[in-house]
């Protein structure tokens, strides 16, 4: 399958997410623009001469060459103020218009995946993969959501005694505010936003500092489909645009997806002032996810697992395997397999479809990251070769003495290794919860009681078993975390919208 070239028909018939694994076994031919990557464009088997859409990829790509300005604190007050305007006549218009315009939306992502794609490779350094996977993630959040609020934004009839009718209605509560990682910067900043603009509400939307093209780009997107100007507005910038938005007591609910620090930070602001309403605050943070593997598992299927789980991304996913936990009887071999498939991976630059895994977000994570790996030099059981000219933190597997001795989140390719002993799986679950996250845990047995365990005792919002912990699917696995790990509702789930909007009950005597 090495050879084999898929066509972009292809690309878009097939699943989410299955499309390209890593490892390498099948490429995607995907046209590249060449003004982005002048350097890669013809590289890797990519043919710009088949490239149908090019004209349009290179115009998108020229559009967006510059990262929108940082607002400030004024851009922000001006951007609450006619969110706030606009927020009556939109909140107004029936939910069957609003879900229609995430459609549309969904339709214009579809057409322009390619220079969507692009822009993730070059901004946020995703490989083609995962780009792919980014914009059919969003594509997904907007027909998931566009059908969810049909049904669960409409009217519901309440039963009452005879002459009396009782009708619950969803309204839009305001203004949101919309606050992205950057690791998901098209998928999760549009799914969150779209999700309070079909609710009712408009929208101030705060990408990360790393990324503000691919949003720029989505909220234009937005705009075309249907959402009015001041109903949907981008403020880039960082932390501080994040907290000026966050602290202004004219907007009625905050939707977040970053680290747990920023989120305690942000409910703290949301009550700092007494005179402010009560707004909900949907968090979605990180995890310290394990997977836990005994003595029945099958080891081809638990590496190729492992691998995908801790190093795809490289490991710049939430829900990423954090801590591998091996029944001790079979850790030397699982782990002597996992060093030979780990040394397939391609670690380089993330334009070249042949690449596994590409560099971390910024210099700041890569010297985080380098440090912790060089410190546990001694306990490295594998690492593998990167190139040196770049933010390449090479996948590394480190030893730990014991499975408490992870505390944090390394958010990106190293894999901490620790054993437990037979006859201790719940008790190993539980020291897993102690850790306080609760996001992503799998398990790979084949005795179907030791899933039961893990359900009985895991407290994680998406468990996994017998397959990777990455990648859920919008509408099939809800994602999102309890804990320290987020607050819920789960994104791309059935419990998500409503979490958005205001309930009403109006009681009548007929
Ligand atoms: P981060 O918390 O540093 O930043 C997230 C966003 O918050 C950015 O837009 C940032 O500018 C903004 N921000 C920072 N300080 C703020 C403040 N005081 N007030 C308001 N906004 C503020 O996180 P990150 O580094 O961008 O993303 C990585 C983290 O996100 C990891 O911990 C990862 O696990 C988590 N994550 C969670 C999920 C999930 O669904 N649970 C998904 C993706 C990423
Ligand atoms: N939803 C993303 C995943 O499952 C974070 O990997």
């Amino acid at each position: 399958l090495a050879d084999e070239r898929l066509t972009d028909a292809d690309l878009l018939a097939d699943p989410v997410g299955k499309v390209v694994a890593v490892g390498g076994t099948r490429h995607a031919s995907i046209p590249l623009p060449a003004d982005l990557f002048p350097d890669r464009a013809n590289s890797g088997g990519i043919d710009l001469q088949d490239a149908p859409t090019l004209a349009d990829v290179a115009g998108t790509i020229a559009a967006h060459r510059l990262s929108p300005a940082p607002a400030d604190a004024g851009d922000v007050a001006g951007a609450i103020a006619r969110a706030q305007a606009a927020f009556p006549a939109w909140s107004a218009r029936p939910v069957g218009d609003r879900a229609a315009v995430l459609e549309r939306l969904a339709d214009l992502l579809e057409r322009d995946r390619l220079p969507l794609m692009a822009i993730c490779v070059g901004e946020a350094r995703k490989t083609i993969p995962d780009a792919l996977a980014e914009v059919r993630e969003a594509v997904d959040f907007c027909r998931y959501y566009a059908v969810r609020a049909r049904a669960d934004l409409a009217d519901v009839e309440l039963p009452g005694p005879t002459g009396e009718r009782n009708v619950l209605r969803h309204g839009g509560r305001g203004v949101w505010a919309t606050i992205a990682p950057w690791n998901f910067p098209l998928a999760i900043f549009l799914g969150q936003t779209v999700a309070a603009l079909v609710a009712g509400n408009s929208v101030v939307a705060k990408p990360a500092p790393q990324t503000p093209r691919i949003a720029e780009a989505a909220v234009a997107l937005a705009h075309e489909a249907g959402v009015p100007a001041d109903v949907l507005q981008l403020v880039p910038g960082g932390p501080d645009v994040g907290a000026a938005l966050t602290a202004d007591p004219r907007v009625a609910g905050v939707a977040f997806t970053g680290s747990t620090a920023t989120a305690k930070r942000i409910a703290a602001s949301l009550l700092a002032d007494d005179d402010r309403p009560i707004v909900p605050l949907i968090a979605e943070t990180g995890g310290i996810n394990a997977m836990i593997v005994d003595s029945t598992a099958l080891p081809e299927q638990v590496v190729a697992d492992v691998v995908t789980s801790a190093f795809r991304s490289a490991g710049q996913r939430c829900s990423a395997l954090r801590l591998l936990l091996l029944q001790e009887e079979i850790a030397d071999r699982t782990l002597e397999m996992l060093a030979g498939a780990m040394d397939t991976l391609v670690v380089g630059d993330p334009a070249d479809p042949r690449t596994d895994v590409g560099p971390v977000i910024d210099q700041t994570a890569y010297d985080r990251l380098m440090e912790h790996r060089e410190q546990s030099r001694a306990q490295w059981i594998k690492t593998v070769a990167a190139p040196a000219d770049g933010l390449f933190v090479p996948p590394t597997a480190i030893r730990l003495g014991s499975v408490d001795a992870l505390t944090r989140e390394w958010f990106g390719p190293l894999l901490h290794v620790a054993t437990w002993a037979a006859g201790t799986l719940p008790q190993t679950i539980e020291r897993v919860n102690a850790k306080g996250f609760g996001l992503t845990m799998g398990l790979h047995s084949r005795i179907a009681r030791n899933a039961d365990v893990l359900e009985a005792h895991a407290r994680a919002g998406n468990l996994y078993v017998n397959r990777s912990m990455i990648g859920a699917i919008v509408g099939s696995q809800p994602f999102g975390g309890e804990g320290l790990s987020g607050t819920g509702p789960k994104a791309g789930g059935p419990h998500y919208l409503p979490r958005f909007a205001a309930e009403r009950v109006t009681s009548t005597d007929t």
